[in-house]
């Protein structure tokens, strides 16, 4: 079968939707391709805008569209057999603040341009082919990545996802917590129950996601497609550190119990652990880059030059292939967290986002794709995704695997992610290809 995608078309459309920013930074005209740096959050009147502009294209594709009650976003191309699981693909559209366009899209709109191409093409497939495009797999809003996905796969229970609060709101410790996801997706016309979302384990027969890289690998090794063999682990924690503030003038230094010089320390003591797990996997033989943990906000209050800090809010995202390296780590964590807390008389609660399993991509699928890279004479290699992705989730209850094209100096979650029209191209015929295996 010869697959022709409709290259203009997806790149004109991946820009389209790049506009639909909050991010008060346009172009970046400095550097050597186009870039847009986007922040869409989920729930916000730019995510509303994407949404409606993503169903209006698969409605006027003729393909059925449906939305859950978190506001997961089914593009569904129907089966010749309706009775048979579907095959499905797709990803987010939501990105955190100066982001770029590239991550998650590539995978909605790719995903919506093979079924587009096929469709055109004549293509009949006997299982229906699904694009989804998932609420949030971002953290920003509520502070846990994968939401849409978590409901689907039945990770996240509905009354726990629906007291989440909306972290955006909160500007310091202690300020007043902003609405329950309950609340904003009212708001933004999700108003079914959640436990209606978790899909039934036959509903996809299999399931494939096309993304970026968001690593350096490919694009180091001249390799055009990565097939994702394994989603490392993420976990993540809040940490809440209670000190005493006062005067910066006045409050003398054997005084203090400063919350902000303690959480200086938890956050270099992340580093020291994840570096020491890495170099003791090194030295076992293993790759020894696997772990990776990072503090990526800090909120101090009350947050005054002149003022000592009282209390802080920390958040850890910590992520291995193998789970009990990462527990490894976070028992060292607590230990020197204890030691914290009695060095400088602070109190320091930890709190449980999510620390989830690993996923690992079925052979029948990876076996497609190798086949499809193979038809389409592209050079490909397995590997592992370091980053997170709903698939992860999808895992619990589909057959999974990913597909990776390269990015620019493996760089996303940045203005500057940039993958080339080629990459893009290339990875969406090779989806089609795999789609139309996948689904008969
Ligand atoms: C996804 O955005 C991730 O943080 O891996
Ligand atoms: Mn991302
Ligand atoms: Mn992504």
């Amino acid at each position: 079968m010869n697959i022709s995608i409709n290259a203009e078309r997806l790149l004109a459309e991946l820009y389209t939707l790049s506009r639909m920013t909050d991010c008060p930074a346009t172009e970046d005209t400095s550097l050597p391709e186009p870039t847009q740096a986007v922040t869409r959050i989920v729930f916000t009147s730019r995510d509303m805008e994407a949404r409606a502009w993503l169903k209006k294209l698969a409605t006027k594709a003729g393909f059925q569209v449906r939305e859950d009650a978190v506001g997961n976003t089914f593009l569904r191309w129907e089966g010749s057999d309706p009775s048979l699981g579907a095959v499905g693909t797709g990803s987010h559209t939501d990105a955190i603040p100066h982001a770029g366009m590239y991550d998650g899209t590539v995978g909605v709109l790719g995903g919506l341009e093979a079924m587009r191409s096929l469709k055109e093409a004549g293509f009949q497939p006997k299982r229906a082919i699904e694009t989804l495009m998932f609420t949030s797999e971002e953290p920003t809003r509520f502070g846990i990545g994968c939401l849409g996905s978590r409901l689907l796969g039945g990770v996240l229970d509905a009354a726990t996802a629906d007291a989440l609060r909306d972290r955006l709101a909160e500007t310091e410790p202690g300020a007043p917590e902003g609405l329950t996801l309950a609340q904003v997706r009212q708001q933004a016309g999700f108003e079914g129950s959640l436990s209606t979302v978790k899909l039934p384990q036959q509903y996809y027969d299999a399931w494939v996601e096309l993304h970026i890289e968001q690593g350096p690998l490919l694009e180091r090794e001249g390799i055009e497609l990565g097939i994702v063999t394994n989603i490392a682990a993420p976990a993540s924690y809040r940490y809440t550190l209670e000190g005493f503030g006062g005067h910066a003038g006045a409050l003398l230094m054997p005084d203090r119990r400063d919350a902000l010089c303690a959480a200086a320390e938890l956050i270099l003591a992340v580093e020291r652990f994840a570096l020491e797990a890495n170099a003791l996997a090194k030295a076992q033989g293993h790759s020894g880059v696997d772990t990776v943990a990072t503090v990526g906000t800090v909120a101090v209050h009350p947050g005054a030059v002149n003022s000592v800090p009282s209390h802080v809010q920390i958040m850890l995202d910590i992520r291995d292939t193998d789970v009990a390296r990462r527990n490894n780590v976070m028992e060292k964590l607590h230990a020197e967290i204890a030691a914290i807390e009695s060095r400088r008389a602070v109190t320091i609660t930890e709190e449980t986002i999510n620390a989830d399993q690993p996923s690992h991509s079925d052979p029948r699928i990876l076996a497609a794709l190798e086949e499809a890279c193979r038809a389409e004479a592209a050079s490909y290699r397995t590997m592992v995704s370091r980053a997170y992705h709903d698939s992860n989730f999808m895992a619990c209850v589909a057959p999974i695997a990913m597909l990776f094209i390269p990015c620019r100096n493996g760089v996303s979650h940045r203005p500057d992610e940039y993958s080339t029209p080629e990459q893009i191209v290339l990875g969406t015929r090779v989806l089609a290809r795999t789609l139309a295996t996948l689904a008969g």
